[in-house]
């Protein structure tokens, strides 16, 4: 059993997930969750330029650049770009603290990303995944994206090929009718 369910069973009421966007006071938690998450995909000698360039997403409204807490401690990041392409907004990162993975966050994160994405008036969510990071892309078909294509050779540190991946998002519209999605262990 996951030390968060146990926490679950102890005391049912207690936990609480919440979004907000990210601020630059932020940015020690969010580059440790990086740092985390990604261990084994990105090299250490690129998380100064991960830094800067997520500092400047911050600042930047052509991002949505959301934080996840729980029980106020933040456990997770996604960022939509609106700036890439036309007819989609891309989610250039998702990432969740390890220690947390599997409990349904990931999930949240990304659910929040295509509302981002339908206010971004885009009527998809696209994404790069390496061709070798077999959970996450698990995990985004279970969310109900596809493949789309593979780039060859696109992560510049060992040339790993990228699987475009992607799923057509609620416009902001459509939305408004939508339930309210429903979290297994979280209050919202
Ligand atoms: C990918 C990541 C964001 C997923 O977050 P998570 O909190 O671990 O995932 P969740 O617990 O929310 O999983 C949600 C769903 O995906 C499913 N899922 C998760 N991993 C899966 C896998 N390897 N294979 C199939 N399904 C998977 C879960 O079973 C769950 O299913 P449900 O819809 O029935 O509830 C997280 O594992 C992470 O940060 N990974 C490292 C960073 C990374 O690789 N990011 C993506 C780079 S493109």
């Amino acid at each position: 059993m996951s030390a968060l369910s146990k926490h679950h069973q102890e005391e049912p009421q207690s936990l609480t997930l919440a979004f907000r966007r990210a601020a630059q006071g932020d940015m020690p938690r969010i580059m440790e969750i990086f740092r985390s998450s990604f261990e084994g995909q990105v090299p250490p000698e690129q998380y100064k330029n991960y830094y800067f360039t997520f500092a400047q997403m911050i600042e930047n409204p052509k991002y949505h650049f959301n934080v996840a807490s729980l029980n106020k401690k933040m456990v997770g990041f996604s960022i939509v770009d609106n700036v890439r392409e036309r007819n989609a907004a891309i989610l250039d990162v998702i990432g969740v603290d390890p220690t947390v993975q599997g409990q349904g966050l990931g999930k949240a994160l990304l659910q929040e990303a295509e509302k981002a994405a339908a206010n971004f008036h885009k009527p998809k969510l696209k994404l790069e995944v390496r061709e070798n990071n077999t959970s996450a892309i698990g995990f985004y078909k279970k969310q109900g994206y596809h493949p789309v294509k593979v780039i060859k050779n696109y992560y510049m540190w060992d040339g790993i090929n990228a699987i475009v991946m992607e799923k057509q998002v609620a416009t902001a519209a459509q939305d408004n009718t939508k339930k309210p999605s429903r979290l297994p262990f979280f209050r919202r």
